[in-house]
């Protein structure tokens, strides 16, 4: 596994620090955009840079956690190429890997122990993409991607 992009705002800070833990078990690198603390802040300052980092290419995936999961997913699907689902079950986290290749795991801190986010991190890491149909359902979202946007007059 390539670079990790880790991203966590106060109410993901001590799960970001838990799953660091974890992928230093496993020799996994990662690349931590913050915070650092679990001081008050606002999500889409750390999900913008570590979602850039994906949909670029510098990280093969990305784990972003806050209180739901849901503004880290909402930010990170803002970037192409991006597919992040929030999930707060292992079911959940191994379907996002086998039906919709989720290169983005989002985890909410106040909505999962530890433990089970950390059982949740473990099946997504290990879970391959099946490709086939799922595959060319996957290349009509990049389809929406590249199409032209229309404006608004
Ligand atoms: C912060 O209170 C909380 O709103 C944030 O962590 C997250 O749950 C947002 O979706």
């Amino acid at each position: 596994m390539n670079q990790i992009a880790l991203a966590a705002d106060h109410g993901g800070y001590e799960l970001k620090e838990a799953v660091k833990q974890l992928l230093d078990e496993r020799a996994i690198p990662y690349h931590d955009f913050g915070t650092n603390s679990d001081e008050s802040c606002d999500y889409p300052d750390y999900a913008e840079p570590a979602a850039r980092s994906v949909s670029e290419g510098n990280s093969e995936r990305g784990i972003f956690c806050c209180g739901s999961a849901a503004g880290m997913a909402i930010v990170a699907n803002k970037f192409p190429g991006v597919r992040a689902v929030a999930c707060h079950d292992e079911w959940a986290a191994k379907m996002s890997r086998l039906h919709n290749d989720a290169n983005v795991l989002a985890l909410g801190g106040r909505m999962v122990s530890l433990d089970e986010a950390k059982r949740i991190v473990i099946i997504w890491l290990e879970t391959e993409f099946e490709g086939g149909r799922h595959a060319r359902r996957l290349g009509k979202i990049t389809d929406m991607e590249d199409a032209p946007q229309p404006t608004s007059q």
